[in-house]
């Protein structure tokens, strides 16, 4: 059995390199779902209906849990494959199977209050007045972060600001001097917006993580980045201890698969993993 990690390109890769430092005994596949990327600027059928194509594909090469290393899946897939669609799939098996989304772990990471929070008052844990969040149209369209946020820690602010070409030029192996000026941009626009530094930024899309550097040098010093990849790593270890029945497996297998070109990835993706990585025809 292994862990599948599920995203439209090479992006989910920065969670697949944590998850895979934190549990370097487990089995992992990732799929990237190139032939379809980039998902931020797709209608909300078609990326539930992509990212359940996805499961299907990780579930069936051995996978037991699968890992959403994307925002936009996160965000506008996961609770309804959850409700609808994942418990009629299970029913067809012969062992447990689960799909686990990146936001929650995010939220706690940048409220500093764990899930189980929900709901409860009391003071503040951490002082933090506002939030900003770098993400796709379609997360910022859903309002997935002012939501959960607001449910956890009305006295945060929340302002989500969307990159709407980052992804694709992260994907397309774009020059860095691009890649700055879309992430300088961006940075700008959410300063203009919140009209001072947010106390917080959570880069909500995984593609961003690549290229943290850039949004650390475009945003001021003051401002604390929150990384997905760690926070992600802490849950998932947590869940599959709370979960003995989901095996990750203990070969320490890395499989690449994509449903795009086969070979080897980008110059963007081989410098965050600091060694190539080849991927398989899905
Ligand atoms: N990396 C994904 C995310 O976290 C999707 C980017 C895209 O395909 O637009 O949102």
């Amino acid at each position: 059995m292994a862990i599948g990690v599920f995203d439209s390109g090479v992006g989910g890769l920065s969670i697949h390199h944590a998850l895979v430092e934190r549990l370097p005994g487990a089995d992992f596949i990732y799929l990237a779902d190139q032939a379809h990327a980039p998902y931020g600027v797709l209608g909300g059928d078609e990326i539930v209906e992509l990212t359940r194509q996805g499961c299907i594909r990780l579930f069936e090469a051995g996978a037991n849990v699968v890992v959403l290393a994307c925002n936009t899946a996160s965000a506008i897939a996961l609770r309804r494959l959850q409700q609808t669609w994942l418990p009629g799939y299970r029913a067809g098996l012969d062992r447990p199977v689960n799909i686990l989304g990146i936001i929650v772990p995010t939220i706690e990471a940048a409220t500093g209050l764990p899930w189980t929070h929900e709901g409860e008052v009391g003071p503040p844990v951490e002082p933090v007045e506002v939030v900003g969040v770098f993400a796709t149209s379609a997360t910022v369209a859903s309002q997935v972060y002012e939501i959960e946020i607001g449910k956890r820690r009305a006295d945060v602010g929340v302002v989500s600001q969307a990159c709407p070409t980052l992804a694709r030029m992260i994907e397309a192996d774009a020059p860095r001097e691009a890649l700055e000026a879309a992430v300088r941009e961006a940075a700008d626009a959410l300063l203009a917006r919140i009209g001072r530094a947010p106390d917080r930024a959570i880069l909500g899309c995984t593609h961003y993580e690549i290229v943290a550097e850039l949004f650390v040098a475009a945003l001021p010093p003051s401002v604390t980045l929150i990384h997905q990849p760690s926070a992600v790593a802490d849950a998932l270890e947590r869940y599959l201890a709370a979960h003995p029945e989901y095996d990750p497996g203990h070969g320490g297998a890395r499989r690449f698969l994509t449903t795009g070109a086969p070979g080897m990835q980008n110059r963007l993706v081989e410098m965050f993993w600091s060694s190539a990585l080849h991927f398989d025809p899905a």
